[in-house]
């Protein structure tokens, strides 16, 4: 039965059936890429898988396609492959965060192009009945799709503004801003209800898709403008799973099974990754899908003035002298060591110290640097062993017995406000427990600094810390020359 059909060569609604198996191994690559991606040790496996299975897809859909003709196709795809060469070969490895948002924009902005062409020209879509109409069920995907794109469209913007600076990364909250936004929503899916059930094409029609698409980039904007310092990676893999969710539904709208699977698999493992996080950051899920939903108006330290207060101040000689009397060392990294570039550098430490006979550790928060998984990539490249590597919880308890917690180049992330101030914009991230070590070493460049959340950091003043005062690689070479 099954050969007969592929010998007939379709299936369905017009796609050939050697295509339709094309994107079920195309989505079963996807599925292994994500398992693949889960661990250190298999990622680069996983990544393979989903390149093979995503060249699969693009040549199926090359070969089948019926919207656009090929050249048409060679130029978007010329056109898009060198701005995308262009801006990755530019961009540093510290704005990867925003380059992630601005590229979700990108995903949500074309579900809304894709769903307004197939407003305006749904023949050749396929998705018109014998009298010439719109299908219900394409009307509510089609609504969906606008909708989804253009909130994230719109809250990708936001994130991209906040995280690279060029807006204030603290909360903006407006008044009454639960309410505006519920209203907000329950008018889009009215709207996109009464545009399912409406009949015949007319201007009625086409005011509320307009209505659907301004609507919804306003929700986005609003959704995310709330939203600021340490719980900015939530909404960077939440709008990745919203991308997900907008290029799923421009799949039923073109009728392409490979960008359906591919969509619900970005847009539930982001959701995932969004619920982790959240997990991590002691976070409400709810909370943040609704936009800072019970953030209250504390906002961030940033700009604060900051008292004086005294702090003890090393050399990279007296730091190299006590690390090689430690008999074990827990190693805290952070933005800071992605910045500098000192991965390569401490694992030369390591090696040294270990040599000497110090046991090694590596702690690492789920949210330090920028990205998920930043400080894990970077140390995979220095060829940091995995089984020295430790997440938060697994490691927490073994502060007590260290004899020296080295943090560089991280903050918020070791900061206790998070644990006694309720005022602070950190207040209830889980931090690691440097204070309870017997002695802290803190590379950071200068007093100035502080970190994303923007506030004062407690572990700079107590007894046991040196602050390490230089950038981290350079610091990090300099207790190398010493150790040797
Ligand atoms: P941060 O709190 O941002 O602290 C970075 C530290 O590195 C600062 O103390 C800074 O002080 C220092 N630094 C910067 N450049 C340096 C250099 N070249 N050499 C030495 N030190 C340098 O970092 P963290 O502890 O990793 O925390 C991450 C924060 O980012 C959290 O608040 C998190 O919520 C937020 N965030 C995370 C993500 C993801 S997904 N991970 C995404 C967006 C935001 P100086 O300037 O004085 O050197």
């Amino acid at each position: 039965m099954m050969l007969s059909v592929l010998a007939s060569g379709a299936v369905g609604a017009g796609t050939p059936a050697w295509a339709m198996l094309a994107y079920l191994a195309a989505g079963v690559l996807f599925i292994l890429a994500l398992r693949g991606l889960s661990s250190p040790q298999t990622s680069r496996a996983g990544n393979r898988y989903g390149m093979i299975g995503m060249l699969i897809a693009v040549v199926t859909t090359l070969v089948t396609h019926d919207v656009a003709t090929l050249p048409e196709i060679g130029i978007a795809m010329f056109l898009g492959g060198v701005i995308g060469v262009t801006v990755a070969r530019k961009i540093a490895m510290t704005a990867m965060p925003e380059l992630v948002a601005g590229f979700h924009s990108l995903v949500g902005l074309a579900a809304v192009v894709v769903g307004l062409a197939a407003w305006l020209d749904p023949a050749s879509f396929g998705i018109t009945d014998s009298a010439g109409q719109i299908l219900t069920v394409s009307r509510i995907e089609l609504g969906l799709g606008i909708a989804i794109g253009a909130i994230t469209f719109s809250g990708s913007v936001i994130a991209f503004l906040k995280l690279s600076g060029r807006m204030s990364g603290n909360p903006i909250l407006l008044p009454m801003r639960h309410f505006i936004n519920l209203g907000t929503l329950l008018a889009i899916l009215g709207m996109i209800a009464a545009y399912a059930v409406s009949g015949a094409a007319g201007a009625g029609e086409g005011q509320l898709i307009i209505w659907i698409t301004v609507a919804a980039f306003i929700i986005g904007f609003l959704l995310i403008i709330p939203i600021g310092g340490a719980d900015m990676p939530v909404v960077v893999s939440m709008l990745n799973s919203y991308s997900g969710w907008a290029a799923a539904a421009m799949g039923f709208t073109l009728g392409n099974t490979a960008m359906i699977i591919t969509g619900a698999l970005v847009g539930s493992s982001g959701a995932i990754l969004s619920y982790i996080m959240c997990k991590a950051m002691n976070r409400s899920f709810i909370s943040v899908i609704a936009g800072g939903f019970g953030a209250d108006d504390s906002g961030s330290g940033d700009g604060e003035p900051r008292e004086q207060r005294p702090y003890k101040q090393g050399s990279a000689a007296d730091a190299a002298f006590m690390l090689e009397q430690a008999e074990n060392v827990i190693i805290i990294p952070g933005y800071g060591m992605a910045v500098a570039q000192a991965q390569h550098a401490l694992r030369e430490m390591c090696d040294l110290l270990e040599e000497k006979g110090v046991s090694v550790k590596f702690a690492i928060h789920p949210v330090a640097g920028r990205m998920p998984g930043h400080m894990n990539v970077l140390l995979a490249e220095a060829s940091v062993d995995y089984d020295k590597v430790f997440e938060l919880e697994d490691i927490n308890s073994e502060f007590a017995q260290a004899d020296v917690a080295f943090i560089i180049g991280a903050n918020d992330v070791v900061n206790p406000a998070a644990k006694t101030d309720k005022s602070s914009p950190i207040y209830g991230m889980p931090v690691f427990d440097v204070d309870k070590a017997k002695q802290v070493f803190f590379i950071k460049r200068s007093m100035g600094g502080v970190g994303y959340a923007g506030v004062d950091n407690d572990v700079f003043y107590m007894d046991q810390t040196m602050m390490l005062l230089s950038d981290a690689k350079k610091m990090v070479e300099e207790i190398v020359k010493s150790i040797d």
